[in-house]
C-alpha cells in the first residue's frame, strides 16, 4: 500500500480537528482533498506572477503564459498524449461534455442519428446528450447493466447501427465503482462501425489509475481537476486534433480568435479556439502540480492502494447484516467507491450520524438518478477512498454504521 504516514501530512485539512475530533474524509469521489504542494503552486502564481497570459510581452506575462502552457503539456503526458494541443482546459468534466455536444454534436448529429449512453452515467454524461438529441430530433438509447452492476457487452452489437454517431460512456461508475473494460468495448464498437465516435467520461478514472489515450481508442476523454488533488474550476477535454481542428467554436470572444473585423472573425487554432476569454490560469498551474504529485506516487501504486481499500471495505460491508452493497463485489475491477444502504436507515440519516464523528460520506443519488431508478432505490450512502485513506478509516466507517443501525433500531 502507499505510505500514508508520508502522504497524510501533505494535506493540511487532515491535520485540523473539527469539534476536537479528526476528519475521516470518505467523499473523494465528489472532490478530493488538496495537498500543500498544489495550494502552494497556486499561491505562488498569485504572489509572484499573477498576471494575464498571451496578452503581454513583458516578462511576468511571459512567465504566466509559459506556466499555463507547460501545465497543458504536463496534463497531456499524464494521460499519454504527445500532443499538448489536444488538451483543452475547461471548468470541469461537465463543461467538457457540453463542449463536445455543442461543437462536434452540432455539426455531426441530425434527425437520422442516434447516440448511445449507459444507465450508469453521471448526469453530466446524460443531460447534454438529451438536450442535443432534442435540438436535432435525434435518438438517445442506453446500455443497461447486469444485476451486479456491470455493462452487458452483448448489448452493444444490438444497439449500434449505421446511424449511431456517438457512444458516451463512463470509465468508472461514481456509484457502483464498476471499472468498465473501456478499451475492449471501444474495439468492439469500432469493428462494428468505425465511424462511431466514443466519448469516455474519465472523471473517476484519471485520478485513480494509469490512463493512456493511445491504447484506449477513444475520441474524447473528459475529467475534472478537483477530483485528482487539483483545484476546482479547472477540467480537461482531451480530443483528437483531427476531429477538433475544423469544428466551430464553443464560446466566442477574446483569445479564441486570430483576426477580428467588424463583419467577420478568423478563429484561432486548437486548443485556443475552444478557450474563450481569460482562463483559470492558477487552476491549470495547480492541476499540473497535482499531476506531479500523483506521478511521484506512481499511478500503479495509487490503483493498488485503492484496490486494497476497496477489498477491505467490501469484505467488511458485505459481511454485515441488513446492509446492501451495490456494484460488483470483487475489488479487481472496482474502484474504491462503495455505495450501500442499511435496512431501516435513510441514507441522509446515516450520513448525519456519521458526521457526528466527522466521518464524511455522501448520501443521495450522487448525480446518477437514472442509475438509482434502475436499482429501484431512491438514494444510497456512498463512501469513497483515496490516497490518504487507510484501513483504519474503513474500520471507523463500519463502527459508525453499526452505531447508526443501533440508533434507528
Ligand atoms: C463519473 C462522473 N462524471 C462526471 C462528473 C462531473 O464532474 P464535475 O462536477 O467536476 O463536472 C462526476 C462528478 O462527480 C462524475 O463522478
Amino acid at each position: 500500500m502507499l505510505d500514508t504516514k508520508k502522504i497524510i501530512p501533505d494535506f493540511p485539512i487532515l491535520g485540523k480537528k473539527i469539534n476536537g475530533k479528526p476528519l475521516i474524509y470518505l467523499d473523494s469521489t465528489a472532490s478530493s482533498l488538496k495537498p500543500a504542494q498544489v495550494i502552494r503552486a497556486m499561491d505562488d502564481y498569485y504572489q509572484r506572477y499573477g498576471v494575464n497570459i498571451f496578452r503581454g510581452v513583458y516578462k511576468l506575462s511571459e512567465t504566466a503564459t509559459e506556466k499555463y502552457e507547460s501545465a497543458r503539456s504536463t496534463v497531456a503526458s499524464f494521460i499519454g498524449s504527445k500532443e499538448a494541443n489536444e488538451i483543452i482546459f475547461v471548468r470541469n468534466a461537465t463543461e467538457a461534455v457540453n463542449l463536445v455536444a455543442a461543437t462536434w454534436g452540432e455539426v455531426n448529429v441530425d434527425s437520422q442519428s442516434n447516440i448511445i449512453s449507459t444507465v450508469m452515467e453521471h448526469h453530466a454524461n446524460i443531460v447534454p446528450w438529451q438536450q442535443l438529441v432534442k435540438r436535432k430530433n435525434a435518438k438517445l438509447n442506453y446500455l443497461d447493466i447486469t444485476e451486479e452492476g456491470r455493462l452487458q457487452p452483448g448489448q452493444i452489437e444490438n444497439k449500434i447501427n449505421v446511424n449511431t454517431r456517438l457512444i458516451a460512456l463512463t470509465y468508472v461508475s461514481n456509484v457502483l465503482g464498476t471499472i468498465n473494460p473501456v478499451a475492449k468495448i471501444i474495439k468492439i464498437i469500432k469493428e462494428i462501425n468505425p465511424g462511431v465516435k466514443i466519448l469516455v467520461d474519465a472523471a473517476q478514472a484519471v485520478p485513480h489509475m494509469k490512463i493512456d489515450v493511445n491504447n484506449l481508442g477513444a475520441d474524447f476523454l473528459v475529467f475534472s481537476g478537483h477530483k485528482m488533488l487539483g483545484p476546482t474550476g479547472i477540467g480537461v477535454l482531451w480530443a483528437k486534433g483531427e476531429i477538433m481542428k475544423d469544428l466551430p467554436p464553443y464560446q466566442t470572444g477574446g483569445d479564441m480568435i486570430r483576426e477580428v473585423y467588424l463583419d467577420r472573425t478568423v478563429f484561432n487554432d486548437i486548443p485556443h479556439r475552444f478557450e474563450a476569454g481569460t482562463p483559470h490560469i492558477a487552476g491549470a498551474i495547480g492541476l499540473a502540480e497535482a499531476v506531479r504529485y500523483l506521478d511521484s506516487l506512481g499511478m500503479d501504486k495509487v490503483r493498488r492502494h485503492e484496490e486494497e481499500l476497496a477489498e477491505y471495505a467490501l469484505s467488511n460491508l458485505t459481511g454485515m447484516k441488513e446492509i446492501t452493497v451495490y456494484g460488483p463485489h470483487t475489488a479487481g475491477d472496482r474502484a474504491a467507491v462503495v455505495a450501500f444502504n442499511a435496512k431501516g436507515v435513510h441514507p441522509h440519516d446515516m450520513a448525519q450520524i456519521l458526521d457526528r464523528d466527522n466521518i464524511c460520506i455522501r448520501s443521495g443519488h450522487h448525480c446518477a438518478m437514472p442509475l438509482h431508478t434502475r436499482l429501484q432505490i431512491p438514494a444510497s450512502c456512498r463512501a469513497s477512498f483515496y490516497i490518504y485513506n487507510t484501513k483504519k478509516d474503513v474500520d471507523l466507517l463500519i463502527e459508525g454504521i453499526l452505531k447508526a443501525k443501533i440508533f434507528f433500531e
